[in-house]
C-alpha cells in the first residue's frame, strides 16, 4: 500500500497497479522500486542522482540556474520508426503505414527481452496524468522504468505523482507503460552516463490492450512513454473506439485587437515549426497569441456541440537548433532556467549552445559527443535532434486555461508541410470533408538530405503518419464520421504553407512572427468578416482588401500574388502522386474521399 522507497511520500490503494509493479519487478528484477510522488525535493534528487551517475552536468547557475546538460549515447538519438510496432490482434488493423507483429509472439520476445534487464537499477514508479487532472479529456498512465533521466523528464513533461495516484483510486483504470534502457548492471558491473542498448530497441503497442512496452533506448519519444507512444498512438485507438480527436497538434489561442478569442489546433509533421508558431509574437499590432500546447491535440465533444482541446502534456522537449532570438524569443526565455538540454553543445562559461542560437558561434565549445568543438570543426556542435525539455507553465506566452479541465473550444483547424512549389501560403476546405481531404494529402518534398528522388512528394497525412495507432484508412473514415456528428459545431479547417521558394530557391514568405498575418485573416475567416475566393483547390485569399494584411511587410503585391496563385498545372502534376499515394490503403480508403480526389480533378480540367 505505501511507498517501498523510505523518501517517497507516494501512496497508493489500487490494487491491481500494485500486483502490476510486484509482476513487472518478477520479470526485469530491480535492485529496488521507488514510487514517485512528483514533489520538489523528489526532482532534486533525482538531478543528484543524474550528476552522480554522469548523465546530467549542472550548468552554471548565474547563466542557467536549475538546468542540465545531458549527452546521449550516439546510438540513441531519436525516434526509431523502424523499431517501432503496432501489435494489433489482426494485421490488417494496422495498416500499410506500420511496422506490425503478432502481439503474442511479440510479447514473448519482449518478456525474454525484460527477464533480469533491470538488474543493479532502481525501478521507478512513475503515475501521470496526460491532460489536466480530472478533466474529461484526461487519462492516467503509470510508467516503470529504470533510468531516472527519464524519470525526471516525466515530472517535467506531464503532471506526475501522487496527484495522478489520487485520481486513480483504488480501481481507476490506467494505460501501463513498461520501459527499460535493457542494460542491466551484472555483477557491479559500472554503469556508463547514457546506458541503452544500441543494438536492439523496441518501441511496442499493443491497441486492444492499451499497454505499451519499450525497450533499449532512453531517448525522447521512445522512452517518455506519454509522448507519442500514449497520447498519439494509443490514444488514436482510444479516440477511434471513443467517438473524439487525439492529433499531433499545437493548440494556440489567438486574441484580436478588439479583444475577441479564438483558438487554433495545428498539425504539422516533425520539424514544421510547431513549437515556434505556438508562442510567436505577432507583428500585426494588436493582436496577440497565446500558448497551450506545441505538439499534441485531444479533443472531446463539449455539451456546446464543440471540440474542446487540452493539451495532455505539461512540457515541451522541442528541437533545439534553429531556436534563437528571431525564430521564437519566448522560448529562449523560457529556457532561461530549470530546463533539461540533452545533446546541445556546452560553453566554456558553463551554458548551453546550438546551432542558430546566435549569429556567430562560440569560439570554442564541448560539442554533443563531449569532443572539443571550433567553429572549423566539419560536425555540428550540437546534435541536429538536440532537445530542450522545460514545464509548459515557464512559457511567457502560456495561456491561463492551458490546464483548465474544460479544455478549449476549437475554432479552426491548420493542416500544413514544407512545401516549395505548388501549394499557396493558404487556402480554405469549402466543408469539413473538403478539410479532411486536404489533411489526408498534407505533404513535403523531398530535398537531399533524404532517401529518394529531390522533389518527390512524401506524405504524411494529418502529420500522424508514424503516430496513429491503426490503419490510416480507418483514421481517415473516423475524421469524417467526426463531421457527421449530430448538432456538431465543426471548427473550420485550412491548409498553410510557409515554405514557397521563388526560382532562385530563396523561401517568398518571411514565416515566424510574420505568420501572424496569416493567422489574423484565418480569424477573421471564422467571425465571417474576410474575404475570400472561391478557386480549384478551395478558397483562397484576395490580394488586397479582405485579403492578408500586408502592411509593413517586406513582401510585394506581385510576391503575395504568387503566394496565392493556384497554379493548375502544378496540381495537375502532383496528382499522379496523390493517387499513389491513396492507393496504399486500399479497400478501406473511403470512398468520400476518392470522390474528393475525382472533384479535384474534375476542378482542374482532367
Ligand atoms: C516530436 C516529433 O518530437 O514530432 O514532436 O518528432
Ligand atoms: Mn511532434
Amino acid at each position: 500500500m505505501a511507498s517501498t522507497a523510505p523518501l517517497s511520500h507516494a501512496t497508493t490503494k489500487h490494487s491491481r497497479l500494485h500486483e502490476w509493479v510486484g509482476q513487472v519487478a518478477g520479470i526485469t528484477q530491480p535492485d529496488e522500486i521507488y514510487w514517485c510522488d512528483g514533489s520538489d525535493e523528489e526532482y532534486e534528487r533525482l538531478a543528484q542522482t543524474l550528476i552522480e551517475a554522469g548523465t546530467f552536468q549542472r550548468l552554471s547557475e548565474t547563466k542557467r540556474p536549475g538546468s542540465y546538460l545531458a549527452l546521449s549515447d550516439p546510438a540513441d538519438v531519436a525516434r526509431v520508426e523502424d523499431r517501432t510496432f503496432i501489435c494489433s490482434a489482426k494485421e490488417s488493423d494496422a495498416g500499410p503505414t506500420n511496422n506490425w507483429r503478432d502481439p503474442d509472439e511479440m510479447r514473448e520476445t519482449l518478456t525474454e527481452l525484460f527477464r533480469g534487464s533491470m538488474r543493479g537499477r532502481t525501478m521507478y514508479v512513475v503515475p501521470f496524468s496526460m491532460g489536466p487532472i480530472g478533466s474529461p479529456i484526461s487519462y492516467i498512465g503509470v510508467q516503470l522504468t529504470d533510468s531516472p533521466y527519464v524519470t525526471a523528464s516525466m515530472r517535467i513533461m506531464t503532471r506526475m505523482g501522487q496527484d495522478a495516484l489520487d485520481q486513480l483510486g483504488e480501481d481507476g483504470d490506467f494505460v501501463p507503460c513498461l520501459h527499460s534502457v535493457g542494460m542491466p548492471l551484472l555483477d557491479g558491473a559500472e554503469d556508463v552516463p547514457w546506458p541503452c542498448n544500441g543494438e536492439n530497441k523496441y518501441i511496442v503497442h499493443f491497441p486492444e490492450l492499451r499497454e505499451i512496452w519499450s525497450f533499449g533506448s532512453g531517448y525522447g519519444g521512445n522512452a517518455l512513454l506519454g509522448k507519442k507512444c500514449f497520447a498519439l498512438r494509443i490514444a488514436s485507438v482510444m479516440a477511434r473506439d471513443e467517438g473524439w480527436l487525439a492529433e499531433h497538434m499545437l493548440i494556440m489561442k489567438l486574441t484580436s485587437p478588439e479583444g475577441a478569442v479564438k483558438y487554433v489546433a495545428g498539425a504539422f509533421p516533425s520539424a514544421c515549426g510547431k513549437t515556434n508558431l505556438s508562442m510567436m509574437i505577432p507583428t500585426l499590432p494588436g493582436w496577440k497569441v497565446e500558448t497551450i500546447g506545441d505538439d499534441i491535440a485531444w479533443m472531446k465533444w463539449g455539451k456546446d456541440g464543440r471540440l474542446h482541446a487540452a493539451n495532455p502534456e505539461a512540457g515541451f522537449f522541442g528541437v533545439a537548433p534553429g531556436t534563437s532570438r528571431r525564430t521564437n524569443p519566448n522560448a529562449l526565455k523560457m529556457l532561461a532556467h530549470d530546463a533539461v538540454f540533452t545533446n546541445c553543445a556546452r560553453t566554456d562559461d558553463g551554458d548551453i549552445w546550438w546551432e542558430g542560437m546566435t549569429p556567430e558561434p562560440p569560439e570554442h565549445l564541448v560539442d554533443w559527443r563531449g569532443e572539443d568543438w571550433t567553429p572549423e570543426s566539419e560536425a555540428t556542435a550540437a546534435h541536429p535532434n538536440a532537445r530542450f525539455t522545460v514545464a509548459i507553465a515557464q512559457c511567457p506566452s502560456v495561456a491561463p486555461e492551458w490546464d483548465d479541465p474544460a479544455g478549449v473550444p476549437i475554432d479552426a483547424m491548420l493542416f500544413g508541410g514544407r512545401r516549395a512549389t505548388v501549394v499557396p501560403l493558404v487556402h480554405e476546405a469549402r466543408d469539413w470533408e473538403h478539410g479532411v481531404f486536404m489533411g489526408s494529402i498534407m505533404s513535403s518534398e523531398t530535398t537531399a538530405a533524404q532517401a529518394g528522388a529531390v522533389g518527390q512528394l512524401r506524405f504524411d497525412p494529418m502529420a500522424m503518419l508514424p503516430f496513429c495507432g491503426y490503419h490510416m484508412g480507418d483514421y481517415f473514415a473516423h475524421w469524417l464520421a467526426t463531421g457527421r456528428r449530430e448538432g456538431a459545431k465543426l471548427p473550420r479547417i485550412f491548409y498553410v504553407n510557409w515554405f514557397r521558394k521563388d526560382e532562385d530557391g530563396k523561401l517568398m514568405w518571411p514565416g515566424f512572427a510574420e505568420n501572424s498575418r496569416v493567422m489574423a485573416w484565418i480569424f477573421r475567416r471564422c467571425e465571417g468578416r474576410a474575404r475570400a475566393i472561391e478557386t480549384e483547390i478551395g478558397l483562397v485569399p484576395p490580394v488586397g482588401e479582405g485579403g492578408i494584411d500586408i502592411d509593413g511587410l517586406d513582401v510585394t503585391p506581385e510576391t503575395m500574388a504568387t503566394l496565392l496563385e493556384v497554379e493548375v498545372e502544378g496540381w495537375k502534376e502532383q496528382l499522379s502522386q496523390v493517387r499513389d499515394h491513396y492507393a496504399r490503403f486500399g479497400e478501406k480508403l473511403p470512398a468520400e474521399l476518392r470522390a474528393q480526389l475525382e472533384e479535384l480533378e474534375k476542378r482542374l480540367g482532367i
